[in-house]
């Protein structure tokens, strides 16, 4: 009989050769179950050992048990070599050039992201800078300190969405309009001050022409000599360059409490068929609120009126956009829906700036 430590040695070398040459992963598997599995040549001969002599078994117990070890380290090495292989090759063929250039449109601007860009570009060129604060405000910042009292009529025409009380009892409300970053800015920043806030903003309403969550841009500006001829030049260029266009513009006294004196915005535009021209016209069309900031706003942020006064505007971000690229429902634009995107959306590589043109 011959040794069976050398019959040992020879299988380990078959199965040696046959794990080098598993050309991947399946078949490396088929080798180790053919050697390994519960009814490989390798289990089969351990469970042989239960039937060998006390001597037999002294010399074979070791030497299968080294043939399986043997065994399985080399499946193990392989497999791992084929894995790192493979890794390779994905990273070779999944390479991505990056300076090719974008062959397909995938995504697009969003129009009110658009335009507050483009806002952003007119406005940073006149020396303002952007502003932001929380859309769930206190009622000291949406009302109290803008010269709303408690128990004021006009809180009323807010259509506020009030949250629940904290444990405190304390009830914030989404807030209904930007100019809480006004007084946000005037607390926390000293005069000269120039900023615009833009924002989502939220009230209970929705029409054609409301949605219950709508954008703003809130202007400010604070100066110890600022006046309404300021304000009305500051606005009347911005809607020129806003809409690439000479708007003629008009002011209409309007009241806010916030503002004193105060006033609406107007521009003159006509309508051609079912869209609408900006512009040139016989009818107006409100636009935006404005005014001079009234004293007690002032003075609820520190500020001694007799030195410094200033103007603020808020608008309509969602409105001016669909003058401007004449959506017809406000709605669709938080629909979602990306065939209402792919056509009023804006290629996301190109920056609107004054030179190249905004749009
Ligand atoms: N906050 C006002 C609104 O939402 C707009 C406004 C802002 C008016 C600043 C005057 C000054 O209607």
């Amino acid at each position: 009989m011959s040794d069976p430590t050398t019959d040992i040695a020879a299988i380990a070398n078959r199965f040696e050769t046959e794990i080098g040459a598993a050309p991947d992963l399946a078949a490396l598997d088929d080798v180790r179950v053919a050697a390994l599995g519960k009814k490989g040549e390798i289990s089969m001969m351990m469970r042989g050992l239960g039937k060998m002599s006390p001597d037999e078994k002294k010399v074979m117990g070791p030497a299968l048990n080294g043939l399986k070890n043997t065994v399985a380290a080399m499946v193990e090495t392989r497999k791992a070599a084929l894995e790192n292989a493979a890794l390779d090759a994905a990273l070779a063929s999944e390479t991505m050039d990056m300076s090719l250039p974008v062959g397909r449109k995938t995504g697009t601007l969003h129009p009110v992201q658009q335009v507050m860009e483009e806002m952003a570009v007119i406005f940073s060129d006149m020396g303002f800078s952007v502003a932001e604060g929380p859309d769930i405000e206190d009622d000291f910042h949406n009302f109290t300190a803008l010269n709303f009292p408690p128990g004021h009529p006009a809180r009323d025409m807010h259509d506020t969405f009030f949250m629940v009380p904290d444990a405190e009892g304390i009830q914030k409300v989404l807030r209904t309009h930007t100019s809480p970053v006004q007084i946000r800015t005037m607390m926390s920043q000293k005069p000269p001050i120039r900023i615009i806030a833009p924002g989502r903003t939220y009230r209970c309403d929705s029409d054609q022409t409301h949605t219950p969550m709508f954008h703003q841009v809130e202007g400010l500006v604070i100066g110890e000599d600022i006046h309404m001829g300021h304000l009305k030049g500051c606005l009347m260029d911005f809607i020129s360059a806003f809409f690439e266009n000479d708007v003629e513009t008009r002011f209409r006294p309007h009241h806010f409490p916030f503002t004193e004196p105060s006033a609406e915005m107007d521009v003159r535009y006509e309508r051609d068929g079912a869209s609408i021209k900006i512009g040139s016209g016989d009818e107006w069309m409100e636009i935006l609120g404005c005014g001079m900031v009234h004293p007690n706003v002032l003075k609820s942020c520190g500020l001694d009126p007799e030195i410094y006064q200033g103007f603020a505007f808020g608008m309509g971000v969602d409105r001016l956009a669909m003058l401007k690229y004449g959506m017809p429902d406000l709605r669709d634009m938080f629909a979602g829906d990306p065939r209402w995107l792919s056509h009023y959306g804006f290629g996301p590589l190109v920056q609107a700036s004054l030179e190249s043109g905004l749009s």
